[in-house]
C-alpha cells in the first residue's frame, strides 16, 4: 500500500492547474446509459471512483473507451440494469446508475450501499424519488430493485432534504419519463447544473437547474455528444488551502471562481490575501500578518462545502483564536481531527461542532487517512508540520485527487509517494534535499 510522505515548512509558490471535477464526471459518466449512441466526455479526472464507475459501465454492457482524459462511452445495449455489491462497496456513488437505467430500461437493480466513514448515506430519497415516476420498488437479499415496465411517468417530487446524488439520479431518470416532472427542494450545485447541461445536449428538455425548483419535460429518446466537465471547485479549494496555510504566493489556474464563493470569502475573513486573475485563475497572496481565526458552518451549496470543511479546519489550526466548525450535512465528518491531534492540533469535538484553538505548531508524525477529503486536511497539516509526515492508506485520496502529490510538488512541496514501484522517485527526492 502506497503513503506519503511530506517534509513541511516550505511556502507554496508558483501555480497548479486543477482537473475536471470528480462530483460532475461520476453522474455524467452515469448519464451515458441514456441513450444508445456515443458519449464523449471531456476533463474527466483520472482518479479511483472514476475507474469504478467505467467499470460499472462496461458492467451493464456499455462500451468504455478512456484516452488521456476523454471518455467515449456508447451504451448500445444494456445486458445487465444493475449495480453489484463489489461495485457499491468501494463507491457510494453508483446508486447514480438507478435513474438512468430504470428510465432506459424500466429496471433497475442496485446495491443497498452500506455505512461509509463519514455517515448512513442511505439512498431513500433516491429510492422515493423513483416510486414517485412510478417505479415499484423491492428490497432484498442487499438490493433494491425499482421495476417500471410501462415506463415511468412525470410526477411532482418534493425531496424531504436536499440530496445532491438524488437530485441527479431523478432529474436523469425523468428526462425519459412520460410527461411532466418537477423537482423540488433540488440541490443547487454545480456538478447538478453541469449534470443538466449535458442531459440537454443529449436532447433533455430541463429548465431551472441551478435553483431549487427543476422542471423536466419527459423525451422518448435522448442521444450521444459531446460535453466537458467543470473544473473540480473541491480540488481548487484544497490548493488555495495549501497555498494559505503554507503562507506561500499561489496561483490555481483551470478553475472556476464563481464556484468557489464561500471558501474565498472565509479565507480572506481570515486574512488571506486573494485575487482573482482571470476568469479561471486565483491567486494566494504571501501572508502579511497572522491568520484570523473564523467559524464556518457547513452548507448545502452556495453555502459552505462539507467537502472543504476538513481542509479549512486544517487552515483553522494556524490561526489565532478559537474557531467554531459546524458539521450540517453528514454526521460523522471530523475523522481527520484525531490524527491533526496527533500532529499537536488543539481541537475538541462536541457533538456536530469542532472547536479549534490555534495557532499550534504542528509537529511530523504518523497518520491515517480515513476518507477522502479527511486525507487532504492531513497533507495540508504535514505540508506546514516540522519534520516528517507519513501518510498510511493513501487509498483513500487516490478515490479523488489526481495525481495530488505531483501537483503540489511542482509548487514547491517536499511530498513523495512511497509504495513497492516507486524506488526511482524516492531516490530523486532524497537527491534533492
Ligand atoms: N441523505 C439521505 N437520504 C438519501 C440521500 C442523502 O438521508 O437518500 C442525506 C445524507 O445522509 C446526508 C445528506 O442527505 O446527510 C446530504 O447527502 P447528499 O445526498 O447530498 O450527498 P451525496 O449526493 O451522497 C454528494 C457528493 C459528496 C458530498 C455531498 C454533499 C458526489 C458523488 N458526492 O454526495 O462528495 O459530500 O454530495 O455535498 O457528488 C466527496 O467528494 O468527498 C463527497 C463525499
Amino acid at each position: 500500500m502506497d503513503i506519503f510522505e511530506i517534509h513541511g515548512g516550505v511556502p507554496l509558490s508558483g501555480s497548479i492547474a486543477t482537473s475536471g471535477s470528480k462530483n460532475s464526471a461520476l453522474p455524467a459518466l452515469a448519464a451515458c446509459l441514456l441513450t444508445e449512441e456515443e458519449v464523449i466526455l471531456e476533463g474527466i479526472p483520472r482518479v479511483r471512483d472514476i475507474q469504478t464507475m467505467e467499470k460499472l459501465l462496461a458492467h451493464t454492457g456499455a462500451d468504455v473507451i478512456e484516452r488521456n482524459g476523454t471518455v467515449s462511452v456508447t451504451a448500445r445495449r444494456i445486458e445487465r440494469p444493475e449495480a453489484p455489491y463489489e461495485v457499491v462497496k468501494t463507491m457510494r456513488a453508483s446508486s447514480l446508475v438507478l435513474g438512468p437505467l430504470a428510465g432506459r430500461t424500466g429496471r433497475a437493480r442496485v446495491s443497498m450501499p452500506g455505512g461509509c466513514a463519514i455517515g448512513a448515506r442511505p439512498i431513500n430519497l433516491h429510492v422515493a424519488g423513483l416510486e414517485h415516476l412510478g417505479a415499484v420498488t423491492h428490497q432484498a437479499h442487499g438490493y433494491i430493485e425499482a421495476r417500471a415496465e410501462s415506463g415511468l411517468r412525470g410526477a411532482h417530487v418534493k425531496f424531504e432534504r436536499i440530496t445532491v446524488t438524488g437530485t441527479e439520479d431523478i432529474m436523469m431518470a425523468a428526462t425519459l419519463a412520460h410527461g411532466e416532472t418537477i423537482l423540488e427542494n433540488a440541490a443547487r450545485e454545480p456538478e447538478v447544473v453541469d449534470l443538466a447541461e449535458l442531459l440537454v445536449k443529449m436532447g433533455a428538455r430541463i429548465e431551472g437547474a441551478g435553483t431549487s425548483t427543476i422542471r423536466i419535460q419527459g423525451v422518448s429518446r435522448l442521444h450521444g455528444t459531446r460535453h466537458r466537465i467543470i473544473p473540480d471547485r473541491i480540488e481548487a479549494g484544497t490548493f488555495l488551502i495549501a497555498g494559505a496555510i503554507t503562507g506561500g504566493d499561489l496561483s490555481v489556474t483551470s478553475c472556476d471562481p464563481a464556484h468557489l464563493e464561500a471558501l474565498l470569502a472565509s479565507m480572506r475573513a481570515a486574512g488571506v490575501e486573494i485575487s482573482v486573475e482571470s476568469p479561471a485563475a486565483i491567486r494566494v497572496h504571501p501572508r502579511r500578518g497572522p491568520l484570523r481565526s473564523v467559524d464556518i458552518t457547513t452548507e448545502e451549496h452556495p453555502g459552505f462545502p462539507t467537502d472543504l470543511q476538513a481542509q479549512f479546519l486544517a487552515l483553522m489550526t494556524q490561526a489565532t483564536g478559537i474557531s467554531i466548525i459546524t458539521e450540517n450535512i453528514f454526521e460523522n465528518r471530523f475523522m481527520h481531527v484525531p490524527e491533526l491531534s496527533r500532529l499537536g492540533a488543539n481541537i475538541r469535538i462536541d457533538g456536530r461542532r469542532a472547536m479549534v484553538a490555534g495557532p499550534t505548531p504542528l509537529s511530523g508524525a504518523e497518520v491515517m487517512c480515513s476518507d477522502l477529503r479527511a486525507s487532504a486536511s492531513l497533507v495540508l497539516a504535514g505540508l506546514v508540520a516540522h519534520g516528517s509526515t507519513v501518510l498510511q492508506r493513501v487509498y483513500h485520496i487516490d478515490r479523488g485527487y489526481e495525481s495530488i502529490e505531483k501537483k503540489l510538488a511542482g509548487a514547491g512541496a517536499r511530498i513523495l509517494r512511497k509504495g513497492e514501484h516507486d524506488g526511482a522517485q524516492r531516490r530523486v527526492f532524497e537527491a534533492g534535499q
